[in-house]
């Protein structure tokens, strides 16, 4: 059956990514897209689409909950596409009320507010108290290869891109202390497009500061760091140090991780367990050389390779955050709550230029 489909934060660029992903989904059905900013049509801020959806005009946020009161006996989704804290604020004050109304009703959610599991790690990673703190835990961590979806989920919490690169690279490796130096620091550095960032041009992400210019940042530890060590990922890893950087292209994120091996031989061992992971995975892929990020923008792909030398093991990652790191996986998660394909509607082959 159809799924009747609402995005909130209609400007933002993964709503942007959402509505082409939704348009060209076999069992969604896009119905209204919400914007503080009402009344343009839609393909006038995202100037990719055309014909019916960028036809459409951005709806009032207030005008939501009718909508979705009106189509109490449907099915519907409803993507938060929301900044954090925005989200847990819409929740507290309408979703919550609304979803108790709407028991066909779905929401996933593309911001932090629902990643972590309690108000102590909310607090020290986004130094904000958590409005709906008792919501914490109670959401499914869209992140399908490492957590299976729930049949029938009602409320998704999709990961961070970060936290997707680095859980999808490193986390089959978590237990491998038989292979791994248990004491050595695992140093993870990833860079980023200027697309992780959002619509809205900053001091940061503006064009002449971001073009032909490369910088890292967070030292100190980047938020996405807490979902690593989410106590649902299993005993907490405190050896992981990671890095972000911010580099000169809009979409993608390259990963490189060093890891200390236990001897010159675990090397072997610690590639072939990654490649076996990756084939269990629909949109994990191995790759024989070090892999590139025009081979998976575009697509909902995170494409994986290790090697080692001496006693050190390098792992490599490529996804694209807006698909693979963002609405992509959403669209992934909520396919596998519904048992239905877990592709259906994701492309799987990048751009390559
Ligand atoms: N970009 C990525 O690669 C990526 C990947 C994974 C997760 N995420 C997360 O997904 C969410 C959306 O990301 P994005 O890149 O699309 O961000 P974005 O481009 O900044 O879009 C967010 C949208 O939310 C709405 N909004 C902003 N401030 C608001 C406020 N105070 N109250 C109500 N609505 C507000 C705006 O839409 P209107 O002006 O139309 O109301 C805005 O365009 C964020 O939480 C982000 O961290 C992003």
């Amino acid at each position: 059956m159809t799924h009747t489909t609402f995005v909130l934060g209609g400007r933002g660029l993964l709503a942007g990514e959402l509505i082409r992903l939704i348009v060209e989904h076999p069992k969604l059905q896009l119905e209204a897209v919400y914007s503080r900013q009402a009344g343009d049509s839609i393909g006038t801020v995202h100037r990719f689409l055309s014909g019916g959806p960028a036809e459409l005009e951005f709806e009032e946020p207030s005008e939501l909950e009718q909508a979705l009161l009106r189509r109490d006996s449907q099915p519907c989704l409803l993507f938060l596409a929301l900044p954090h804290g925005v989200s847990a604020h819409w929740w507290q004050q309408t979703g919550q009320r609304l979803a108790a109304k709407l028991p066909k009703l779905s929401i996933v959610d593309l911001s932090a507010d629902f990643r972590l599991q309690s108000a102590e790690a909310y607090q020290a990673t986004y130094q904000a108290t958590h409005p709906c703190s008792d919501e914490l835990g109670t959401w499914s961590y869209g992140l399908p290869e490492l957590h299976p979806v729930p049949l029938a989920a009602r409320k998704i919490a999709a990961p961070g891109c970060f936290a997707t690169a680095l859980q999808l690279s490193l986390a089959p490796l978590r237990s491998r202390s038989d292979l791994l130096h248990s004491n050595a620091p695992w140093v993870a550095q990833a860079v980023t497009g200027s697309s992780g960032s959002g619509a809205v041009a900053s001091s940061t992400t503006h064009h002449p500061t971001r073009d032909g210019n490369y910088r890292a940042y967070a030292l100190q530890g980047h938020r996405h760091l807490a979902e690593w060590s989410a106590p649902r990922n299993g005993e907490a890893n405190d050896l992981l140090t990671f890095t972000p950087h911010s580099g000169p292209f809009k979409r993608g994120i390259h990963l490189h991780a060093v890891l200390q091996l236990k001897n010159a031989t675990a090397g072997t061992e610690a590639c072939e367990q990654l490649q076996a992971w990756t084939q269990t995975h629909r949109f994990v892929d191995w790759s024989e050389q070090a892999p590139e990020l025009r081979e998976v923008v575009g697509s909902n792909r995170l494409l994986l390779h290790a090697q080692a030398h001496k006693q050190v093991l390098h792992v490599l990652a490529v996804l694209d955050n807006s698909l693979k790191g963002g609405a992509g996986q959403a669209i992934q998660a909520f396919n596998l709550s519904q048992s239905w394909d877990e592709g259906l509607g994701l492309p799987i082959h990048a751009w390559g230029y």
